[in-house]
């Protein structure tokens, strides 16, 4: 043991050390034990967090934090977690002492569904169920059996101590001028704060209780569930213009943004769930996938996708034209196909019309661009609707034995 302050053992970041002398505690030294065979399994040994020995976890986070307490010092090196159903046994991510007290963080991997670990030696088993959250709409976290770490504040009584309200010195916080900054998250959840590629302000920069503070109790952690639009509209006020326009995008229309975008921070522009381009896309409109796999022979895929993806032409908020289109159909084709920029008439053929009728084909839509071509992708050339060969595509809307559009 150290007594003048701290060494780091088993932390896995080289900054524990440093950090853990701000959270005024002693780290318990390494190799200490390691070496010595320790037969016995002397002290009493509890899972102090969770609380509960089976529970329900929703969270879009796929890591438990689990904290073992061991009052001999000679259990230490013996504990051991297992994962039931793979055999996989999960080391420690630190181990520090308190007042002759040791506690174990780990962290446990979550699969979908149920999980099961036991500690050893004395065989305690932790039961976690675990349902990915992609959406917070009709999610309830009072529900019966959820869990809820912080149902008692933000840093229960058994974890004080070591965990305070001080930011550790060496803490990589990005600094902002305004809203509740939150330094006692830090020592449990810097990851969320900092870990991402692309972060979120509000979250890399300490302002947790901006969102997650009931506005009753200053020491409760609430987690947003329902529409969490208000949150954002919060700041980003020139957004909040989307609600009042005539397309709104199905998610945002029921303010589930966080759907897409995580409100911490992620590996993808934007702190969204996927690529913002195309992938996050598909992942709800599934049958628009054949698009992006351009590997498929014989099938044409609109050559734009794979350099600006589906929001060249979509919003995927809000606007004033329907299919949450940028503008107009051919207003939209011809900005970028200009050659067709101010023709009415003479597209495919003389005097053509390429506007300004109604789509023979199809009830209720009007005649533009995409009464021929499809804007995604199709199996025929020039990706139009049929075959431009044998005239396929003319018969469409002209019946060949009676007069154009077969009238
Ligand atoms: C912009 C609002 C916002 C800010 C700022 C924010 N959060 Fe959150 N947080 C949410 C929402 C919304 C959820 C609900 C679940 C989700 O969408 O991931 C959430 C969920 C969580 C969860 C549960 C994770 C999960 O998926 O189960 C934790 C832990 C959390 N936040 C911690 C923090 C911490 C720590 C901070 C500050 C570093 C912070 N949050 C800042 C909005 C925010
Ligand atoms: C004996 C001191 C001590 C006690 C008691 C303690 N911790 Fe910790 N904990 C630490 C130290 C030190 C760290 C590492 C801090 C760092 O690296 O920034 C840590 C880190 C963590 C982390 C972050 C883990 C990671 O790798 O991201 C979580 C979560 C955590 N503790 C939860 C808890 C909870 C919950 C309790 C109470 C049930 C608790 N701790 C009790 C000392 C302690
Ligand atoms: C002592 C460590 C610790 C501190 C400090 C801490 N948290 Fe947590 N928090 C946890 C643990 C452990 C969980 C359970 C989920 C997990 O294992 O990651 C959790 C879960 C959450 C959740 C999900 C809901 C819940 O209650 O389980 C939210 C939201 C959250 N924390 C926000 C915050 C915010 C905001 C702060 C600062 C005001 C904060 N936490 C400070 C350890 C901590
Ligand atoms: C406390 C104020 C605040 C809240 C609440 C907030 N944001 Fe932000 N957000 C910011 C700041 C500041 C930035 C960074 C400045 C910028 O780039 O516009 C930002 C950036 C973003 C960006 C990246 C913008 C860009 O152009 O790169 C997205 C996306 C975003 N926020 C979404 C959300 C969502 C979704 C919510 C609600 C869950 C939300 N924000 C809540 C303050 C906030
Ligand atoms: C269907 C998924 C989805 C939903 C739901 C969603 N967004 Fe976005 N958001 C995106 C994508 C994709 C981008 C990037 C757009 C681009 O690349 O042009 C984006 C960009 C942004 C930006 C930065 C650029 C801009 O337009 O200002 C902000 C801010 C933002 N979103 C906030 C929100 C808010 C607030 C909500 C909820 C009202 C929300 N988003 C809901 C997918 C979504
Ligand atoms: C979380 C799921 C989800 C994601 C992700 C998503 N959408 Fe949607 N989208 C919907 C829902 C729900 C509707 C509404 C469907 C309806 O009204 O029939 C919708 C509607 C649309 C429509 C209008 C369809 C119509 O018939 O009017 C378009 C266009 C669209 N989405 C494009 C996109 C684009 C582009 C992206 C990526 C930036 C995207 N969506 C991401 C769920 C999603
Ligand atoms: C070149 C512009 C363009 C691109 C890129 C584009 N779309 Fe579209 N999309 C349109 C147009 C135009 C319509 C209206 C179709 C019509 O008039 O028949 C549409 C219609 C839709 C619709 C509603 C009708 C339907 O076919 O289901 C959805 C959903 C949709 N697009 C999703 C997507 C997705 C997802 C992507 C990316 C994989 C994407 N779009 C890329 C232009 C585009
Ligand atoms: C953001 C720019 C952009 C928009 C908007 C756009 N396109 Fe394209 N389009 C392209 C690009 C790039 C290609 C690939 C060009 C190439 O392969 O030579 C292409 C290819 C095509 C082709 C195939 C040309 C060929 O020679 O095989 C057709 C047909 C087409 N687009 C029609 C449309 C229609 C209809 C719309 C409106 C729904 C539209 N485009 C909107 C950029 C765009
Ligand atoms: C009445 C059906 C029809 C309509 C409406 C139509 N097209 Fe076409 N388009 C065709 C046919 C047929 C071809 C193949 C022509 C050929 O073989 O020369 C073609 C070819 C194209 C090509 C590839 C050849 C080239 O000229 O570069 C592009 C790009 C194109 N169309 C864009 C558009 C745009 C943009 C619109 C709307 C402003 C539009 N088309 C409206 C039927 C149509
Ligand atoms: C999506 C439906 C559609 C397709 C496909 C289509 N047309 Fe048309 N066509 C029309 C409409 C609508 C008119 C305008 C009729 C009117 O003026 O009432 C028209 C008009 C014409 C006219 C008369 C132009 C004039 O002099 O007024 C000719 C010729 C014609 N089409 C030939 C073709 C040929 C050749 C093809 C195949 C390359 C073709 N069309 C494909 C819908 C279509």
């Amino acid at each position: 043991m150290n007594g003048r302050g701290s060494v780091a053992l088993s932390g896995k970041r080289g900054l524990v050390g440093e950090v853990s002398r701000a959270l005024a505690i002693m780290i318990v030294a390494g190799g200490f034990w390691g070496a010595r065979a320790l037969p016995a399994f002397a002290g009493n040994v509890s899972i102090i967090a969770p609380q509960e020995s089976s529970t329900t976890l929703l969270s879009r986070n796929r890591v438990l934090n689990v904290v073992v307490k061991v009052e001999d010092k000679g259990d230490i090196n013996q504990m051991n977690f297992k994962d039931d159903k793979t055999g996989r046994n999960f080391d420690p991510s630190g181990r520090y002492e308190k007042a002759n007290e040791y506690y174990i963080h780990y962290r446990l991997p979550l699969t979908k569904g149920t999980n099961t670990f036991t500690l050893t030696p004395g065989n305690q088993t932790l039961k976690v169920k675990f349902s990915p959250l992609s959406s917070l709409l009709n999610v309830d976290f009072t529900k019966e059996g959820i869990y809820k770490f912080h149902k008692d504040g933000v840093i229960p009584d058994v974890c004080g101590g070591c965990h305070s309200n001080e930011l550790p010195a060496g803490a990589k916080v990005d600094r902002v001028l305004y809203g509740k900054f939150s330094p006692e998250c830090y020592s449990c959840h810097s990851r969320i704060a900092v870990e991402s590629e692309w972060k979120h302000f509000p979250a890399s920069g300490l302002l947790c209780r901006t969102c997650h503070q009931a506005p009753q109790d200053e020491k409760s952690v609430q987690i947003p569930s329902g529409k969490v639009e208000g949150l954002c509209f919060q700041c980003h006020v020139n957004q909040s213009k989307w609600t009042t326009m005539a397309h709104i995008h199905g998610p945002v229309g029921t303010g589930d943004c966080s759907i897409c975008h995580d409100p911490h921070g992620s590996q993808h522009q934007y702190q969204l769930a996927a690529d913002g381009k195309a992938k996050l896309c598909v992942v709800c409109h599934v049958d628009k996938k054949q698009y992006l796999d351009s590997g498929q022979r014989r099938f044409n895929v609109h050559g734009i996708l794979s350099a600006q993806g589906c929001v060249a032409c979509h919003s995927p908020h809000a606007t004033n034209y329907k299919f949450q289109l940028v503008s107009e159909i051919n207003e939209l084709c011809v900005s970028c196909h200009s050659a067709l920029q101010g023709v009415e008439l003479g597209h495919p053929v003389q005097k053509h019309p390429i506007a300004g009728r109604k789509d023979p084909r199809r009830d209720g839509y009007a005649f533009t661009c995409t009464s021929c071509h499809n804007p995604h992708g199709s199996p025929y050339r020039y990706l139009l609707i049929a075959d431009i060969r044998g005239g396929r595509i003319c018969v469409m809307c002209h019946d060949s034995k009676k007069n154009a559009l077969g009238m």
